[in-house]
């Protein structure tokens, strides 16, 4: 059997785009070459010269790891060659990278991206990834800016992620399904293995960080009550399962059906996650696969950014799910409805 590879996927379905000039095609492609170098490092990172900390602090203020250095110039120079792409936006990097000179210059497009999530799991084995999206830039000519990223998620012309777990996983929508592909090591090829992802009927996983439910809005308090009660008609109580990484427990909620909650808190009320390059990615994907993603409120999409690393509150899941944890933030929590 002839399996259909990333490159022979997206070079078919480049009809589909409705800007389809062979850009965006190669854009995903560059993507995916940058991909199998990380992973390659990623499988390494056991041996200790990728281990650790490099000393610097970026722009959050947490330490970089080694990792998410690597990654993140990986991603950079694949999208700096590739000719594709004239500015990022990435965590890692407090202002975002134009490239002004050489072929990208001209390229019409920007990514903002999480090079590295869930960079706290490198050490114990346990599966980390890469989140981007992708939008057309908004200037017209000369070096891309800052209003290049300040578009609402619901402009963006793709996203995807990349998962370094038990395989590796690259999953990713133009706006016409979710589509996945596991690489195959032996050949280095990532095979189309996850064709048109959807949610399945009936989550029944909740996943969120309960260490700090003593801080969660009302709201929220009131929906993990939800989960925990006793009711087999509608598979309660769920599951909880929490990795640490949102792409891998997104991953394996788009796969099994459950909902990811990074709400804000009384300590933080826009809560951990970056709109740009973590909320936005996960909701373009999740809406493309019949679910939703919502800040408790609003949906995800349509929020105006004004800063590249601005944060969010993120609910994310099957629809009915991230629908039920909205009526009770609505009706427990209303004070938390963030002011974008
Ligand atoms: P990053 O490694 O890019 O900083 O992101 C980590 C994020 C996300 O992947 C994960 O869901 C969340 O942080 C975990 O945070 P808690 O430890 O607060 O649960
Ligand atoms: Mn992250
Ligand atoms: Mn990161």
């Amino acid at each position: 059997m002839r399996f259909k590879t990333l490159t022979e996927f997206i070079v078919e379905k480049q009809g589909e785009y409705p800007h389809a000039t062979g850009g965006l095609t190669r854009l995903l492609n560059d993507i995916g070459i940058a991909a199998k170098f990380v992973n390659r490092e990623v499988n390494r990172a056991g041996l200790g010269d990728v281990m650790g900390y490099v000393g610097e602090v970026n722009v959050q203020g947490e330490e970089q790891k080694k990792l998410d250095v690597y990654a993140n110039n990986q991603f950079i120079a694949a999208l700096k060659y590739g000719g594709e792409c004239c500015a990022i936006g990435s965590e890692e990097n407090e202002e975002i990278i134009t490239f002004d000179s050489g072929v990208s210059m001209h390229g019409k497009y920007v990514v903002a991206m999480d090079p590295l999530d869930g960079s706290s799991n490198i050490e114990s084995n346990v599966s980390i990834g890469t989140l981007f999206s992708i939008y057309l830039r908004r200037t017209v000519r000369g070096k891309a800016t800052l209003e290049d990223f300040l578009q609402p998620g619901r402009n963006m012309v793709a996203a995807g992620y990349v998962l370094y777990g038990s395989s590796t996983v690259l999953v990713y929508s133009t706006g016409n399904g979710v589509n996945g592909f596991t690489l195959d090591p032996s050949v280095g090829l990532f095979i189309l293995s996850h064709p048109d992802m959807k949610y399945p009927d009936g989550g029944n996983i909740y996943s969120i960080n309960e260490a700090s439910y003593n801080n969660f809005p009302e709201g929220v308090k009131k929906y993990i009550n939800y989960c925990q009660e006793d009711d087999p008609a509608t598979k309660r109580p769920y599951s909880t399962r929490y990795i640490g990484s949102m792409v891998a427990d997104f991953h394996r909620n788009l796969v099994r059906g459950g909902i990811f909650m990074y709400p804000g808190t009384s300590k933080s009320l826009f809560g951990k996650l970056r709109l740009l390059y973590e909320c936005n990615p996960v909701a373009f994907l999740a809406e493309q696969a019949g679910g939703k993603a919502s800040d408790g409120f609003s949906r995800i999409l349509d929020i105006q950014p004004t800063s590249l690393h601005q944060r969010a509150p993120l609910f994310v899941g099957p629809t009915s799910m991230v629908e039920k944890a909205e009526e009770f933030m609505k009706e427990y929590a209303p004070e938390f409805k963030p002011k974008h």
